[in-house]
């Protein structure tokens, strides 16, 4: 008898596909559907108005923030300001830098973790973890004046899982901050600024199963406290007087969330959050990591099929495995996939050009426009999944 392994608060909505795209976007678990249809009947503006809707709604909102707090380790002091993705999160982090903060940045970032920083110093991606921390040491040793780090929790190409309590450690020794772009990490690991000691996290709720289109950066307040309103307008304004310019910002999350928040999104992430703490994450990660086995196994034995990697074969992943194909086009394999065999899978260079590049030469493709093909996967999904993917892709 096979035994449920979590509740149906996490049960993903819709059937009847073969979906391992879940990297770009995953499906809508049960409890972000839920949390939004129970909020509708008393849907209404957040922290503008005093009348029932509104006071419920004001209530949900910041109810939201705090549970969303406790999923992701906050301290005391530290904040959720609500943003649409992960993308969003880290512009509106890059803008609250102190003048002359120097930003570091590894190659192997998605491009939402690459391109908001002004003149970042580029490290070459690492061959390792110790690799990264060894490189984070030695880059930091003479730099001066605010630093930030900003990296991946999860490699959205390789899976690899990036150690982030030990590049935290060591930029910290060096005075530096650290920021996580966990859109990858959150849907398959638990992430907690207090265990990891890093000062901010990033995530995109679509990602994590609740796509209502909320995101959230998460950590430090003083930084942002200080910075320019990222959105200048109404909530973000404590007061605003008759000249021009005569205006004093809110402090704290309203500072940057100006105009009327993405209430839904809010509510249906921070369920999916509470879902998520309330489930038996160490079944939900031996599951992954089994469907993993199985599928990194299986294409091992699929002619012309490389696996691309950072860190190793046996390196700590999360459900995300990218492949090289020799003689194929990775984007016409896609859409064989999905109209012969009505799989969803993701082929080309993922927002990750740097990366994929170096990824597909370093496999003897080097040519390869086309970049590669990548299988990811998450709730819901299932062995017969995978093996209906091996069985399409040996079949040429
Ligand atoms: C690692 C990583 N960071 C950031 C992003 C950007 O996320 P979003 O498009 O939700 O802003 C992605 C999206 O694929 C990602 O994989």
């Amino acid at each position: 008898m096979s035994v449920a392994l979590h509740t149906d608060d996490l049960a993903v909505i819709g059937a009847g596909f073969v979906h391992l795209d879940y990297a770009a976007t995953a499906p809508c678990v049960r409890a972000a559907a839920d949390a939004v249809t129970a909020l509708l009947p008393s849907y209404g503006s957040v922290h503008r108005g005093t009348g029932p809707r509104s006071q419920t709604s004001t209530l949900e909102y910041e109810r939201a923030r705090d549970v969303i707090a406790d999923f992701l380790g906050l301290r005391t002091g530290d904040q959720v300001v609500f943003t649409r993705n992960t993308t969003d999160a880290l512009n509106l982090l890059a803008r609250a830098l102190p003048p002359g903060t120097t930003t570091v940045v590894f190659d192997g970032e998605h491009h939402a973790n690459l391109l908001p920083w002004p003149n970042p110093l580029r490290l070459p991606a690492p061959s390792s973890p110790e690799e990264a921390v060894a490189a984070v040491d030695r880059a930091l040793r003479d730099l001066r004046g605010p630093i930030l780090l900003t990296v991946t929790g999860a490699s959205n190409v390789t899976g690899e899982v990036w150690p982030i309590a030990r590049l935290a450690e060591v930029a910290h020794r060096h005075g530096a901050r650290v920021a996580v772009d966990a859109a990858q990490l959150a849907p398959h690991a638990p992430v907690s600024l207090a265990e990891t000691g890093a000062d901010w996290v990033a995530l995109s709720g679509h990602k994590l199963y609740a796509p209502f289109g909320s995101g959230v950066l998460a950590g430090r307040a003083d930084w942002l406290d200080a910075a320019e309103p990222y959105l200048a307008g109404g909530g973000a304004s404590a007061a605003v007087g008759d000249r021009i310019g005569d205006v004093r910002w809110a402090t704290g999350p309203a500072r940057h969330e100006g105009g009327t928040p993405n209430l839904l999104g809010a509510v249906s992430l921070a369920a999916v959050c509470s879902a998520l703490a309330e489930s038996d994450r160490a079944a939900l990660h031996a599951h992954e990591q089994n469907l993993l086995a199985l599928l990194r196994d299986g294409l091992r034995r699929v002619p012309g099929v490389t696996e691309v990697s950072l860190f190793g074969a046996d390196s700590e992943r999360v459900g995300i495995v990218s492949v090289a194909l020799t003689g194929r086009d990775p984007s016409q394999v896609a859409t064989r996939l999905a109209d012969d065999h009505g799989i969803g899978v993701r082929a080309g260079k993922f927002c990750a050009h740097p990366l994929v590049r170096r990824l597909t030469a370093e496999t003897g493709n080097a040519g390869c426009e086309g970049g590669l093909l990548r299988i990811s996967f998450g709730l819901g999904t299932t062995a017969d999944d995978i093996d209906c993917l091996l069985t399409a892709l040996t079949a040429g």
